[in-house]
């Protein structure tokens, strides 16, 4: 396509630096790609800057040519390289240009020369060069050709390399570094030469004149160089993913891109993991205030990554979590220690002679532990033992590894400490070697043990999500998972709520007659009932009636055909008073009193076990019934720790070791287990869980004759913050098939609460007070944690909305809180909404779950009343 044909620029036209990697140069359809951009950055009247890396797979070539020793290759190699790019000059349809015939001849040159007239690092310095020189130079006919005429600048001419004093020959020529400070000189030269200049990554020139290269991250770095000395409207750094993640979208899918972030945090975020940009290539950057964009070529309407001087205040948050690997730690224990003068000293320099960097430091009275970090060393067993050696000579030396650090990343770390209680929880349950807080207080790292990495970063990304942690709800910052873009799995659909259009009308009305109430929407419920009842794998579903106990709600779902789990005497009571006598009934109780099982058992429903008590000391009870037995599958899992319902330190089901004795008594009793039941927890999102523990169950029900069915629980989550992926149903049910597929004997029985209610219903309440106070904005309303507790209770977050002033700009950021005495009486906090007034109807989403029927009188305020829409 050719681009349109814009007016000149004036000499002061603002500069956009791009820079396009390897992969991005190598075809023609991605030139044609690179035409169309540079063409629309220029019609935007800014003057352009294209940088570019070699063709994929030409630095390595270059990089074999030089390890040959003999001439033939070399030259045969260098053809091989020239063959690359006429072929692609082919594709093209141009005819070789100059610029790019006499790199080619002075590669040919290089390859017969060989190193010895240059000097062996000179010479692979020269020859390596020649990637980016060639593909500029290609780069520029094609674009000139396609009507953009574009110059094709030298940038050793541009970046002169800078003499540090520790460098070495081979780190001169090789990892060079530049000094780029804005030259409005440089500036007003190009601008006389034209408006589009395609230049080369990766090079520069030393005083000597001789060519060096950039080292690692090296084309990135060019074009932060450039866009110092230009100072330009911003870089644009173009590759093959829309920008930096809050954590490794291979390790977290549900990753989400940061839109936003300051210099110091995106160095912080690449320096710990993040591989799509060198973290050597902001600073340059950061004293001129130039922005740096990350895009992604083959994407290019998302809006990728910004990083620049941080204006807009936002609430602080964790940006980003992330993992390496292959961490060293090296502990020095001395019982002498304390108050010794000049140990820390004698220890550090062994590192020195061995040439280790340290990263992390712990110390206490007599040991200093240090992490080592494979990207800065090479950490071989040999340097490692050699050092070792050495400090014995001084202390005790404990050598761990492998480990990994596992880094929080965000600015105004000490400010977020509270609401990091569930992530310091999970460590607690880890050996966790050391801590360390980055005097910056940028970041907090803890290192633990390599093994436990992978599992345990998806979790703890969505702790911090679920904590409030990592602002994912301020969409200013955080754009979408990485799953949503690229997964193509399973995402929220872009439907929007349903009270946000149709019903808004319905629902100022209902506030205006009355608030606080709930709002429960009926075909929410069915459609979330329909999602359930396309899950093939499943027998019988029950719906866990403590969600929601509203009878509207119960009756529905009786006519979708679910069946019921209750918790309580009051729970049964509540189901048989609105639905059939034909549907089926489970009572699942924990730790309840023997007169809640006699009721039970007077019942249909079929009565869970989850202890040895009842059948120790009320076996008669029991004698010659059917029972359903709740194990404790050894884990819990949810969204926060306070709804997980496993594992050792939770006091629900019957713990492993003590199911043979249970057999036993339900033997003596002749009581026949016909179901095993295990249920982890609430809010989970992970597919998988639900045939993990169906294999599970099933491997125990094996053991046991009499089990017919296996109960894997409820705990299907719904994505609270948006652009959280939802539970796939068809990926859980491809799931569950596959298990039973291998257990074909039982039946598949589930029990959900949250996912069938939680949109469901809506929370309506109204502004009473505004207040400023501490820096902080209150907007206080009619109801708080004694309607919703979950905000207090487990740090849930639930969207509010100003209902009255839908659409209008959100320009105050508001402390929602509630009228009750107790600080915890928190909505939400850091929500950005519309400036709002007294009266104005304020909605609380997603409170058809675990709202109204956790509610209370606390401080005898009225309840909330609830209202059913159909
Ligand atoms: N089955 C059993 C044995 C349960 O204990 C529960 C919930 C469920 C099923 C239903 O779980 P669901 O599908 O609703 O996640 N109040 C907390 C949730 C506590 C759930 C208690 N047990 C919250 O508001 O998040």
């Amino acid at each position: 396509m050719t681009p349109p044909i814009s007016a000149p620029l004036p000499p002061d036209a603002p500069w956009i630096v791009m820079k396009f990697g390897g992969t991005s140069v190598a075809t023609l359809p991605r030139w044609q790609n690179i035409c169309e951009l540079v063409a629309s950055r220029r019609a935007e009247g800014a003057r352009v800057l294209v940088v570019v890396s070699a063709l994929t797979g030409i630095t390595d070539a270059l990089k074999q040519l030089c390890g040959e020793g003999e001439q033939d290759k070399r030259k045969a190699a260098a053809g091989a390289i020239a063959q690359r790019h006429y072929d692609l000059l082919e594709h093209m349809q141009l005819a070789l240009p100059d610029t790019l015939g006499s790199r080619l001849s002075d590669l040919a040159a290089l390859a017969a020369d060989g190193p010895a007239p240059r000097g062996e690092l000179a010479w692979q310095a020269q020859v390596q060069a020649h990637g980016e020189l060639m593909s500029s130079a290609l780069g520029a006919a094609f674009l000139s050709h396609s009507g953009l005429p574009t110059q094709w600048l030298d940038a050793r001419e541009c970046l002169a390399a800078v003499a540090l004093p520790n460098q070495n020959e081979r780190t001169r020529l090789l990892s060079a570094m530049v000094e780029a400070k804005p030259d409005p000189a440089l500036n007003a030269r190009l601008a006389a030469l034209g408006e589009v200049f395609i230049t080369q990554g990766f090079i520069a020139r030393e005083t000597h004149g001789r060519t060096v290269l950039l080292g690692r991250g090296g084309s990135d770095t060019s074009a932060a160089y450039f866009g110092a000395l230009l100072k330009a409207q911003r870089v644009e750094i173009w590759t093959d993913v829309a920008g930096m993640f809050t954590a490794n979208p291979r390790q977290v899918p549900g990753a989400r891109l940061l839109q936003r972030l300051d210099y110091e945090e995106a160095q912080e975020i690449a320096s710990t993991g993040a591989k799509v940009l060198h973290p050597r290539c902001l600073s340059p950057l950061r004293e001129p205030r130039v922005p740096l964009l990350i895009k992604d070529t083959n994407r290019p309407e998302l809006d990728g990554t910004v990083i620049g001087p941080e204006v807009r205040a936002h609430a602080p948050s964790v940006k980003a979590i992330s993992a390496r690997k292959g961490i060293t730690l090296v502990s020095m224990e001395s019982v002498g220690m304390w108050q010794q003068v000049g140990f820390l000293a004698d220890v550090f320099a062994h590192f020195k002679t061995h040439g280790l960097s340290v990263d992390l430091i712990g110390s206490a009275e007599t040991n200093v532990t240090v992490s080592l970090d494979p990207t800065e060393n090479l950490l071989d067993s040999d340097a490692i033992a050699a050092l070792a050696s050495d400090l014995a000579k001084v202390c005790r030396v404990k050598v761990i590894a492998p480990c990994a650090a596992i880094t929080l990343v965000g600015r105004g770390m000490r400010s977020l400490l509270h609401t990091l209680s569930g992530v310091l929880a999970e460590f607690g349950q880890l050996r966790v070697h050391l801590i360390s807080q980055s005097s910056n207080n940028l970041n907090l790292t803890f290192v633990v043990d390599e093994e436990v990495v992978d599992a345990l970063l998806p979790h703890l990304h969505d702790l911090l999500i679920g904590a409030g942690a990592l602002r994912t709800d301020d969409s200013v910052l955080f754009g979408p998972s990485w799953q949503m873009l690229y997964g193509g799995g399973d995402i929220v659909p872009a439907v929007p709520a349903w009270w946000r259009v149709a019903q808004r009308p319905r629902l100022l009305e209902l506030a205006a007659a009355a608030t606080p109430r709930y709002v429960y929407h009926l075909p929410t419920v069915r459609q979330q009932a329909h999602e359930l009842k396309s899950l093939a794998a499943v027998d019988r579903l029950h719906y866990a009636v403590k969600a929601n106990t509203h009878p509207a709600i119960l009756r529905t779902l009786a006519a979708e055909g679910f069946a019921f789990e209750c918790v309580s005497p009051g729970e049964l009571e509540a189901v048989s008073a609105v639905v059939p006598a034909s549907v089926p009934l489970l009572f699942t109780p924990n730790f309840a009193p023997r007169r809640d099982y006699v009721r039970a058992l007077a019942t249909r429903a079929s009565v869970t076990l989850d202890a040895l008590h009842p059948l120790q000391h009320w076996g008669e009870l029991f004698r010659g019934r059917e029972i359903v037995l709740r194990v404790d599958l050894g884990r819990g899992l949810g969204h926060h720790e306070k709804v997980r319902t496993g594992g050792s330190a939770s006091k629900f089901g019957l713990p492993l070791d003590q199911l043979p004795t249970f057999l036993q008594l339900a033997d003596a009793h002749g009581v026949a287990v016909r179901g095993l039941h295990a249920h982890l927890g609430s809010g989970v999102l992970d597919v998988a869980h639900w045939g993990e523990v169906y294999a599970q169950l099933a491997s125990l029900a094996e053991r046991i004759a009499s089990v017919v069915f296996l109960n894997i629980g409820g705990g299907l989550g719904v994505p609270a913050h948006p652009g959280e992926a939802s539970l796939g149903i068809a990926a859980l049910d491809r799931a569950l098939r596959e298990v039973k597929a291998a257990y074909p004997q039982y039946q598949l029985w589930m029990e959900p609460g949250r996912y069938l209610v939680a949109d469901a219903g809506v929370l309506l309440t109204r502004v009473t007070q505004l207040k400023d106070k501490g820096g902080f904005r209150y907007l206080g309303v009619d109801t708080g944690m004694n309607s919703l507790i979950r905000p207090a209770l487990y740090d849930a977050w639930h969207k509010i909305v100003n209902l009255s002033r839908l659409g209008e700009p959100a320009t105050a950021l508001y402390q929602v809180v509630g009228p009750i005495c107790e600080s915890g009486d928190v909505l939400g906090t850091d929500r950005r909404l519309p400036e709002a007034a007294e009266g104005d109807v304020i909605l609380i989403a997603q409170a058809g779950a675990y709202g109204k029927v956790m509610s209370s009188h606390y401080n005898l305020r009225d309840e909330a009343d609830e209202v059913i829409i159909d």
